[in-house]
């Protein structure tokens, strides 16, 4: 197997998960020094000693920016440069709530998390990554940037949000060969779905998948993990601003019409 990421080093927030821990064994075997931040002490150790050399764990609450910081600050002196920020923790607040349930506290925690913590890794990152003049910054957000009404409002605004930063740092950091992109995954049946017996996870992913564009197909935490090492390697060294979706279409379908038309003529 040819090796994408071979003398890079990465950071992968929300990386003792889901995705994000998809992405540290993907990232891995590309080649990368991966280190792992995430707020689950234990999950995000136990992956690091399963892993073994070249992966490493650092407690980092992406949220406080003292966090950030270190988390920065021990890559570097670690490995002695930094080459991937995949900033991809994240939580959700609920599936889809009404605005009149959404509290300030709920949309708070969900922005603070999902865009100010993105912000902050995006920052310490490029503090870094400015001086060598390289560089690539991947935000986890999600199809809800590209389709209405699939998730709560804080969710949604946290993750268009964070489309907007990714675009807007594209525009600042290009000078510098920084590039910066999101990976904009449909729903994938993950930590984030909350705890659930391998029958409902299955069951779930089966309706999920039921709901896709995509026949045949089961949305994985790896299929996303696969997207990011794509924007990561080399081979997407002129993609930058781009909002990657994997989402096996979902987002370019509108049913409503053709639903109405298919139950006018009796379909
Ligand atoms: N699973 C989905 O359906 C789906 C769809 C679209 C986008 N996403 C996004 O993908 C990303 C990864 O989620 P996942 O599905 O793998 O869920 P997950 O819960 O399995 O993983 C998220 C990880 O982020 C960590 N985390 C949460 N808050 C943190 C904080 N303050 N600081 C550091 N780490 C923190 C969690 O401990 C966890 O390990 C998230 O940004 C999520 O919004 C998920």
């Amino acid at each position: 197997m040819a090796k994408r990421l071979d003398g890079k080093v990465a950071i992968i927030t929300g990386g003792a998960s889901g995705i994000g821990a998809s992405a540290v064994q993907l990232f891995h075997e590309h080649g990368a020094k991966v280190v792992i931040a995430d707020i689950q002490d234990k999950l995000g150790h136990d992956l690091a000693d399963k892993i073994g050399e070249n992966v490493s764990y650092i407690h980092c609450n992406v949220s406080n920016e003292d966090n950030v910081r270190n988390l920065i600050d021990t890559t570097i002196a670690k490995h002695g440069q930094l080459d991937i920020m995949y900033s991809n923790a994240g939580i959700i607040d609920g599936v889809v709530s009404r605005i009149l349930d959404c509290t300030k506290s709920d949309m708070e925690r969900v922005l603070g998390v999902n865009l100010v913590g993105a912000f902050l890794c995006a920052k310490h990152a490029a503090r870094v990554m400015i001086p060598q003049r390289k560089g690539c910054i991947i935000f986890t957000a999600s199809a809800t940037t590209a389709i209405a009404g699939i998730s709560s409002h804080a969710y949604a605004a946290s993750k268009c949000g964070l489309l907007g930063l990714c675009r807007n740092l594209a525009v600042e950091l290009g000078q510098y060969g920084i590039r910066v992109n999101c990976v904009s995954p449909y729903a994938v049946v993950t930590g984030i779905s909350g705890p659930m017996n391998e029958a409902d996870s299955r069951n779930l992913e089966m309706a999920l998948s039921d709901t896709s564009l995509l026949k045949g197909q089961v949305l994985k935490a790896e299929s996303v993990a696969k997207a990011a090492l794509y924007l990561a390697s080399d081979d997407a060294n002129y993609v930058c601003g781009l909002n990657l979706l994997v989402d096996g279409g979902y987002s370019v379908v509108n049913p409503v019409l053709m639903n109405f038309m298919n139950k006018q003529s009796g379909n």
